[in-house]
């Protein structure tokens, strides 16, 4: 059997191999609300084979989405909507197919537009479009163009740890089996633990443990109200890319912090704390972060990142880089590219019976050509 299609205990959770829809926001939610492109782009992801299927980050209040078309996961219509699409999703999954969800908050970085329409700053030249005051740990902007978000008092950052406790208890609700907090790409968590974006003097500022401090808070809060059987991950930042920034020191001692809270995993990126930085992407350009904190750690590690071909995934667990990999764009390219990877690695595979004449057709052309 290949590594890639090796079941993984993620928990109690019992997932059939190690392929992980990685979370994308579609910026095309009202109010926080699930609609029928979120139906669809499940339910084709539920049957994709995938071990483990994430829904993209989905913000714990309206302030933290990141623009006016993000999920949320503060309203009961929003708890509504998402438990439709679920259900749904559930309906037509693969045998075994779990289903996650990212908590997020967009801090500084909310309050723009989307990315097909530039990813700028709202002006509110738009009716529908007003823009509000972000939150930050620090009144620093994003980039200079950008305007300056409030920073959290402590009484507001209280509130915030309330509004993510609210939002896990009804991700429980509707029954997600994995509940992730992102803590990367520069959005609020992130901006809190990087030195570059957290220039605070108090409690929640300065040395990395006090850096770390709001994550952990979270993470603990969130354990003691999460049922145990739900498994709490978290992506976190290998590196912010510059020197005075987050690097993978910090990537194992906050692993290693989320893991004696009874956190199950961490996936890890990099980046996006800042504009502008010279982010070397290419092939698995990350996995080597993921590598090294889960050998520092010992906590299951996942990688994402230019991971998008069978063989690259298989060789990344095989290597022990890994436990999971975590595929974005591959999988909005062809949301069938668990099959060509079974069919490439020589694996059984379900088909669901209606499409079931189309296996063995996902084979790469050179093998198709031979
Ligand atoms: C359309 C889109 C939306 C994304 N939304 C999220 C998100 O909600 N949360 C997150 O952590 N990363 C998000 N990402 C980043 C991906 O999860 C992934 O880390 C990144 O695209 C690298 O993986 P890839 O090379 O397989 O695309 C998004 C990426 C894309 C392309």
């Amino acid at each position: 059997m290949s590594a890639l299609f090796s079941p993984l205990a993620l928990g109690g959770l019992d997932l059939p191999n190690r392929i992980v829809v990685s979370p994308m926001c579609q910026y095309s939610a009202q109010d926080g609300v699930a609609n029928d492109w979120h139906l669809q782009h499940l339910m084709q992801l539920a049957f994709s084979g995938a071990g483990l299927v994430m829904i993209e980050a989905t913000a714990v209040e309206a302030r933290g989405r990141i623009t006016h078309g993000c999920l949320g996961l503060y309203s009961d219509a929003a708890e509504a909507a998402l438990g439709r699409v679920l259900q749904a999703a559930r309906a037509v999954a693969a045998p075994g197919t779990r289903f996650g969800i990212q908590l997020g908050h967009a801090g500084r970085k909310g309050s723009v537009t989307a990315p097909w329409e530039g990813g700028t700053p709202l002006t509110g030249a738009q009716a529908d479009e007003a823009p509000w005051l972000c939150a930050a740990p620090s009144a620093q902007a994003f980039a200079a163009s950008w305007p300056v978000p409030e920073a959290l008092d402590e009484a507001a950052i209280e509130q915030l740890v309330d509004r993510y406790v609210d939002a896990a208890r009804r991700a429980v609700r509707l029954g997600f089996e994995v509940i992730e907090l992102h803590c990367a790409h520069g959005y609020l968590l992130h901006q809190f633990q990087s030195p570059l974006s957290n220039l605070r003097t108090d409690a929640w500022g300065g040395d990395p443990e006090r850096r770390d401090r709001l994550a952990l808070h979270i993470a603990t809060r969130l354990r003691e109200q999460v049922p145990a059987h739900c498994v709490l991950g978290a992506r976190i930042t290998g590196t912010d890319w510059n020197p005075d920034g987050l690097g993978v020191e910090d990537a194992v001692r906050l692993t290693l912090g989320l893991k004696s809270r009874g956190f199950g995993y961490v996936c890890v990126t990099s980046g996006f704390v800042e504009p502008n930085r010279g982010i070397p992407f290419g092939p698995g350009f990350q996995v080597h972060l993921a590598a090294e904190v889960r050998q520092r750690t010992g906590l299951v590690t996942r990688a994402v990142g230019g991971i998008s071909e069978p063989a690259q995934a298989d060789a990344i667990i095989a290597s022990g880089q890994a436990d999971q990999v975590a595929l974005a764009r591959p999988f909005l390219a062809d949301p069938r590219w668990v099959w060509r990877a079974a069919e490439t690695l020589g694996e059984p595979l379900y088909y669901p019976p209606p499409y079931r004449r189309a296996a063995g057709l996902r084979k790469p052309a050179v093998q198709a050509n031979a």
